[in-house]
């Protein structure tokens, strides 16, 4: 049995983040998971993401992943904590599930030189208050404004970014973000359906603004991660297989995840019917 690292999404927006991450630790074995089937997972109700999330978790666990990346802003928020400290104990120890708020966080303030940043994220992220809250332990004067956008994780998974029209919708967010205060220079897309918008994103903003998409800064972190934890890091088999699985219709999921993971992709089909058997 090989033992991959299980990366988790709600869809095909964590493929930006598995894309870095396959960049920076080649030749490790991966499984992708998209729960396609019951995305967006944005505007649901806290009990229902953990479930989910819970859920395709346990499921990447079956498959022999001893480390579990949450490649999805939403599930991290909203669902992480709980599976760290509830769900997982008395499961074998050695197994870990991470997210990707902390490993942002730490070093967002960074790339800042007003010192004042834009948050952007689905409402279940913005609500959370996650990224005010571990930001504030890295970076404490550096001032974070957030901006929820509801429209933009449907506009993404429906292929429907790419027409002109999509525009509009980007503009509308970015206007209200912006709005609250004249000296943001630095937008995170802390939603990993975002970096397909970038362009979209960038053409409405002043050029001295600065676009962060969060998959290198997860993947740097990993690495960093692997070195710290050598026990995890010897348990990860490496024969380099990607394998990529969904929820849902895989010839759509092929379709799009292609131009989010920058080569060709060929999923499989699991049934959200399986996660319940035991
Ligand atoms: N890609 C997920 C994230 O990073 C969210 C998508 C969703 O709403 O399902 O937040």
């Amino acid at each position: 049995m090989t033992h991959p690292i299980g990366i988790f999404d709600s869809g095909i927006g964590g493929l930006t983040v598995f894309r870095s991450i396959a960049e920076q630790l080649p030749g490790y074995d991966y499984i992708y998971l998209g729960d396609n089937s019951r995305a967006p997972y944005g505007n649901r109700s806290f009990n229902t993401i953990h479930q989910y999330t819970w859920e395709c978790v346990q499921w990447l666990f079956k498959q022999g992943c001893p480390l579990i990346i949450l490649a999805c802003n939403t599930a991290s928020a909203k669902a992480l904590r709980t599976i760290q400290q509830k769900d997982m104990q008395g499961l074998d120890p050695s197994k870990r599930v991470l997210g990707v708020i902390r490993p942002t966080a730490e070093v967002i303030g960074n790339y800042s030189t007003t010192k004042e940043i834009g948050i952007l994220g689905t409402v279940g992220t913005v609500q959370s208050e996650s990224y005010l809250i571990e930001i504030s332990k890295f970076f404490p004067d550096l001032k974070v404004y957030q901006q929820a956008c509801p429209l933009w994780v449907p506009l993404v998974e429906s292929g429907e970014y790419e027409k002109p029209g999509s525009a509009y919708l980007v503009k509308e967010y970015l206007d209200e973000l912006m709005a609250q205060s004249p000296n943001i220079d630095t937008l995170l897309l802390a939603c990993t359906h975002y970096p397909l918008l970038m362009n979209k994103i960038k053409a409405q903003l002043p050029a001295n603004v600065k676009v962060i998409a969060q998959g290198d800064i997860v993947a740097k972190s990993l690495v960093d991660y692997l070195h710290r934890h050598p026990e995890l890091e010897q348990k990860l088999s490496k024969s380099g297989s990607m394998k990529f699985y969904t929820t849902d219709d895989t010839s759509e999921f092929d379709r799009h995840a292609s131009r989010f993971f920058s080569e060709p992709v060929t999923s499989k089909y699991v049934s959200v019917t399986e996660f319940s058997c035991k």
